[in-house]
């Protein structure tokens, strides 16, 4: 079983060249109340580091690439987003950390809920007991 669940986007293409139309409850499969986007992300960073309890988000890279940990608590797997034809989906409790940014590294991010402090699990060990 594999921990990256990607949702594939329609690409229009005409003489123009490309677009890709994101909806809410249609190919975003949640209600968009945020959207938040990392860029200009330095070399050697890693970002994330966390899971939340109830966010559900999806991870779209829009130019460049970077890489992504997931873990459920059981397993890890890493991933690595080159394309902005499709979308990571990040669930409640899956912890995720972001590394290996090129430097042109674009990544768009859409949450079903507001900014909330308090639904992060930033460490570790608190995030494996909860799972347990
Ligand atoms: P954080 O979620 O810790 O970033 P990452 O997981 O990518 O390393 O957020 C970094 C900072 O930005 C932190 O101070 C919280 C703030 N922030 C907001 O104010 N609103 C948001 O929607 C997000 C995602 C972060």
């Amino acid at each position: 079983m594999t921990l990256a669940r990607y949702v594939d986007f329609a690409v229009r293409g005409d003489d123009l060249g490309w677009l890709v139309a994101l909806e809410a409850d249609r190919n975003v499969p949640f209600p968009i109340k945020r959207v938040y986007y990392i860029f200009g992300t330095r070399e050697g960073i890693r970002r994330g580091k966390h899971a939340h309890r109830r966010l559900t988000q999806m991870m779209v890279c829009l130019t460049g690439q970077c890489k992504v940990l997931l873990d459920d608590g059981n397993t890890r797997e890493d991933v690595v987003l080159t394309r902005n034809d499709h979308g990571l989906m990040l669930d409640p409790m899956l912890w995720h950390e972001m590394y290996d940014f090129s430097p042109d590294c674009v990544l768009l991010v859409l949450a079903d809920n507001y900014y909330d402090e308090a639904d992060y699990i930033r460490d570790y060990r608190t995030f494996k007991a909860a799972c347990a």
